[in-house]
């Protein structure tokens, strides 16, 4: 029997030209390149422009997934942008970027799952696919945190860029094994009761304003850790294989002590890991299509290997998707 699987045909990334170094942090804020580097990681960040919005971010990624993939904005039929800066309350984002790249075609929404959004996207977009209900799905993950993070508060302002990252799915046919290319897994979590450790403090039904983040950053490392493990291992069990069949472990980049736990959690060395936390911090939703974006783009990841997605954020909400590229 034959099954319908999700191709990942193309990635592209779009980076902000604005880079701001550690050290230029910390001239405006008790803060040094040192404490940044051994804490997170992060040694630099890509700052939007002013007037640079989530959809132009967006919509440049984009542009540069359906180049790879070969393919023009009518064979889209699905536009899903995760992201936690839209660029208005509404419409969604999505619909700004089907605009911006002429797409006519099919529906464009938004998913909200902060860091995990781009996690979160590839699952309904994936069973989109699956389902027969798109035929060329662009999943976006693009933020502009730079405008909700509060630039006097260190615990934060540090930790953030701007970017974005898409892929492009098309369903492709298989006997759906594990060998089998396209997405062999998705796996979704939340749990609410730690709304409070992760959030804006802000919105339109609050405050009426867009807020600024607040973290918990302790409490937040220490719940990351433990179901990002789970998160892994739940991939591996579904598809019935052990750390060492992963070639590539793509992880969010939040914290590179974060990163690094999970990789030996999973039993698999740094240098199967694509790490960019160094050079575009953490960009919530973008961060791992960015880093898709760049191992496929360098020639890291090649086809037939298997890829583990994963990623927390905000609500809790964490996830996984395993692929054979
Ligand atoms: O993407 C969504 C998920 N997000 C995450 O996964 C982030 C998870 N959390 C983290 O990555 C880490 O907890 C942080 C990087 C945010 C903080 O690292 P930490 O090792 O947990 O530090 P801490 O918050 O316990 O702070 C240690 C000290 C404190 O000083 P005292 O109280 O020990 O005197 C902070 O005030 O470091 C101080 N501190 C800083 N010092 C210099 C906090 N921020 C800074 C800073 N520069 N930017």
């Amino acid at each position: 029997m034959t099954i319908k699987r999700s191709h990942i045909t193309g990635c592209g990334a779009y980076l902000p030209e604005r880079c701001v170094t550690n050290s230029e942090l910390a001239a405006a804020l008790d803060t040094t390149d040192e404490w940044i580097q051994s804490r997170t990681g992060i040694r630099q960040r890509h700052i939007a422009a002013d007037g640079e919005l989530t959809s132009d971010l967006a919509t440049n990624a984009a542009r540069k997934a359906l180049d790879a993939a070969g393919l023009t904005a009518d064979d889209i039929d699905l536009v899903v942008v995760a992201t936690a800066t839209p660029d208005l309350t509404f419409p969604a984002t999505a619909t700004q970027v089907q605009a911006n790249l002429g797409v006519t075609r099919g529906c464009a929404f938004d998913v909200q799952a902060v860091c995990t959004g781009f996690v979160y996207a590839l699952t309904i977009a994936d069973n989109f696919v699956q389902l027969g209900q798109s035929r060329g799905a662009l999943v976006i993950g693009a933020e502009t945190f730079s405008r909700i993070l509060d630039w006097n508060d260190r615990g934060t302002c540090v930790l953030f860029g701007d970017g974005a990252g898409a892929v492009v799915l098309q369903p492709g046919e298989g006997a759906g094994t594990v060998e089998d290319r396209g997405i062999l897994s998705t796996h979704l979590h939340a749990d609410g009761r730690y709304k409070d450790m992760l959030y804006v403090d802000g919105g339109p039904s609050t405050t009426q304003l867009a807020g600024f983040l607040r973290m918990e950053g302790k409490e937040v490392f220490k719940h990351a850790v433990v179901n990002l493990a789970q998160a892994v291992d739940e991939a591996l069990e579904a598809n019935g294989v052990d750390g060492a069949a992963v070639d590539w472990l793509v992880p969010h980049q939040a914290n590179r002590r974060i990163i690094d736990a999970t990789a030996r959690k999973l039993g698999v060395t740094s240098d199967k890991v694509v790490v960019t936390i160094d050079r575009h911090a953490n960009t919530s939703a973008a961060s791992i299509p960015l880093a898709l974006s760049e191992a496929v783009g360098d020639g890291r990841i090649t086809r037939g290997q298997l890829v583990l997605l994963e990623a927390m954020g905000g609500g809790f909400t964490w996830g996984s998707a395993m692929v054979r590229w």
